[in-house]
């Protein structure tokens, strides 16, 4: 048998850990039992908001990492972690609507508006849907040229991210850094490749 149908599982169940981890953690906290430290709904507001940044790069470099170490095999997984990109997004914004605004539905629209950082996460939400609901290869064929031109709206959706994160940053700018500085350089990649004929010229001979 072949390595690859083993591949494909174990990424989707290491992309899944995380979830099942902190979906245990929820469980036991409604048990009684704490295991997520003195703030649980920060914990999880923090933690699936870096699982969220940290899975939606992943997939933005998939097209610069396969062409670079000419992986073609790479392409495979795209689907897979950007939709684990909007699962944990989804998940993000849930645990606020749960544990932060306990429910409150009049207040979400007065947190949109008033609160920049949560205007930049929202959108860069809302926009990461209609990618989530074309990624299936039907929908790719029906859209043809458009279902391109419509999933380079990842580039926009992970700059919205950064900002959003440095935006709520209160101590540290460790994760603004490093993941603003992966996202420059994919969206450096993408912009170097299809204007400067000779970066093109090189990747295609690779
Ligand atoms: C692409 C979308 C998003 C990504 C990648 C993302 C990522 C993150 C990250 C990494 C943090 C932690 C920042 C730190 O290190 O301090 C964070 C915090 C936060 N995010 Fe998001 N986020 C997104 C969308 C949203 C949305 C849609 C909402 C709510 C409507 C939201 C609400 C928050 C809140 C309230 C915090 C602060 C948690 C706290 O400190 O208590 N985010 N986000």
């Amino acid at each position: 048998m072949k390595a690859a149908y083993f591949i494909k599982p174990f990424v989707f169940i290491l992309f899944l850990l995380p979830a099942l981890y902190y979906f245990y953690a929820v469980y036991l906290a409604f048990n009684g039992e704490n295991i997520l430290g003195p703030d649980p709904a920060q914990a999880l507001s923090l933690a699936t908001g870096e699982w969220s940044i940290r899975i939606l790069v992943a997939a933005l470099a998939i097209t610069p990492l396969r062409y670079l170490l000419n992986m073609p095999k790479l392409w495979n997984y795209r689907r897979m972690i950007g939709l684990f990109g909007l699962f944990y997004v989804s998940l993000h914004l849930i645990v606020f609507l749960m544990f932060l605004l306990q429910w409150q539905w009049g207040d979400i629209g007065r947190e949109i508006v008033e609160r920049p950082y949560i205007t930049v996460g929202f959108t860069a939400f809302i926009l990461l849907l209609p990618l989530g609901l074309t990624s299936f290869k039907a929908a790719q064929r029906k859209m043809g040229r458009n279902w391109k031109k419509l999933h380079k709206l990842v580039y926009g959706i992970n700059v919205l991210a950064i900002l959003h994160i440095i935006w709520v940053v209160r101590s540290s700018y460790f994760d603004a850094l490093l993941y603003g500085s992966l996202v420059f350089m994919c969206l450096g990649y993408r912009i170097m490749r299809n204007y400067i004929p000779a970066v093109r010229r090189f990747i295609i001979l690779k």
